[in-house]
């Protein structure tokens, strides 16, 4: 899939813009505040329904403005597809192909987008909730019907936790941790499919980034010698007391080890964003070998923390994967050789192809 126009009205600092992508490498320039990383902010609000730098959607809104727009048209191998999204009174509108659509998953799994940008270290260093969310967009993206299985799963949890906290500790709990046995199992087994595909390939770019060996491991998030279901039986007081599940697929984590070591606050911050770029990548070429379809990788500030050797090193793996990549950095020199198919300046709120 490439996006081969993108629209954006009144997003952040961007007031009108129209960017025509190449099918490959695109690489845009310009000053500190100029919007780069608001452009890419804008296509990844687009593709995954939430931003990767604020939670609140209305500062996405132009300062003066009443609603901001992004608009995409796309080719993937289904054909085109026109996606929007419109953001306004607190509210985002979702369109795709002239229709509303429902939620977020029918232009993520359309448009899959995945951000390298200067947090990326979070993946590494920060909370599990950020690897699970990691894991399951690329088990969502192979596996789409992992999402019926997810949202039955969070809905038994639902369930049993607001039962436990009105004082239920009997039979009445049975059936929501049947449910939640059951689509525990198959959530597990999805995402240790999809971790054993990516696996092998974040290796590879962890030796060819670090020259270090990256070893990702699914923890469960609940025991493994008896059944999920035995253990919410068993935890039901200590739940209840704590007022929360404490055992189940939603507290599962990958376990990211890198020179023999946890690599959670042991190596530097340049390293950590690489062995978080080795997983995005890896993720990225997973997904591409396993559906025969790229997603849209974006990729903030390519050298903020990294030595000239070390960016060298990102930039050839960049343009040594399948699919659309969107790079930015605050200028030309910052990419050294690499020859991307289009260039673009960014200049107050501006995007213009340099030829
Ligand atoms: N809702 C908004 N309305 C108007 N301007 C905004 C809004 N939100 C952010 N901005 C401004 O947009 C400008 C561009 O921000 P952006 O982060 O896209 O720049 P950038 O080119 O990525 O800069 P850097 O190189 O420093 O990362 C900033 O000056 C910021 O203050
Ligand atoms: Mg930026």
């Amino acid at each position: 899939m490439a996006v081969r126009k993108l629209r954006v009205e009144d997003f952040r600092c961007l007031g009108e813009v129209d960017v025509d992508p190449a099918t490959g490498l695109n690489f845009f320039y310009g000053e500190n505040a100029s919007g780069k990383t608001s452009l890419l902010e804008a296509l990844f609000v687009l593709g995954r329904g939430r931003s990767f730098r604020a939670s609140r959607k209305d500062v996405l809104i132009r300062d003066g403005k009443d609603a901001a727009r992004v608009i995409v048209r796309g080719e993937g191998h289904a054909g085109t597809f026109q996606a929007g999204l419109e953001i306004s009174g607190g509210r985002a509108e979702l369109r795709v192909n002239g229709e509303p659509a429902s939620n977020v998953a029918d232009v993520a799994e359309r448009l899959p987008v995945e951000v390298i940008d200067p947090d990326v270290q979070d993946l590494v260093s920060g909370g599990p909730a950020e690897r699970r969310r990691y894991l399951d967009w690329s088990v969502f993206h192979v596996e789409p019907s992992f999402l019926g299985a997810w949202r039955r799963y969070q809905r038994a949890l639902r369930h049993r936790t607001a039962l436990l906290r009105q004082g239920a500790r009997g039979r009445e709990l049975d059936p929501w941790e049947e449910e939640m046995e059951l689509r525990a199992r198959a959530i597990d087994e999805a995402r240790q499919r999809a971790l054993a595909g990516i696996v092998p390939l974040v290796r590879d770019f962890g030796s060819s980034l670090l020259d270090a060996e990256i070893r990702l491991a699914y923890r469960a998030g609940h025991g493994e010698d008896s059944s999920l279901g035995t253990q919410l039986a068993a935890g039901r007081e200590r739940d209840a007391k704590m007022g929360q599940t404490v055992k189940g697929p939603h507290r599962a984590d990958v376990h990211v080890e890198v020179f023999d070591r946890r690599a959670r606050g042991r190596v530097s911050r340049g390293q950590q964003k690489l062995v978080a770029a080795s997983m995005i990548l890896g993720q990225h070429r997973y997904q591409a070998e396993a559906t025969g379809e790229t997603g849209v990788l974006l990729v903030d500030d390519v050298s903020a923390e990294l030595d000239r050797g070390r960016v060298g090193r990102l930039l050839e793996a960049l343009s040594s994967i399948p699919g659309q990549v969107w790079i930015t950095a605050l200028d030309r020199s910052d990419i050294g050789n690499l020859q991307p198919d289009r260039m673009f300046h960014v200049e107050q709120g501006k995007v213009t192809a340099v030829v």
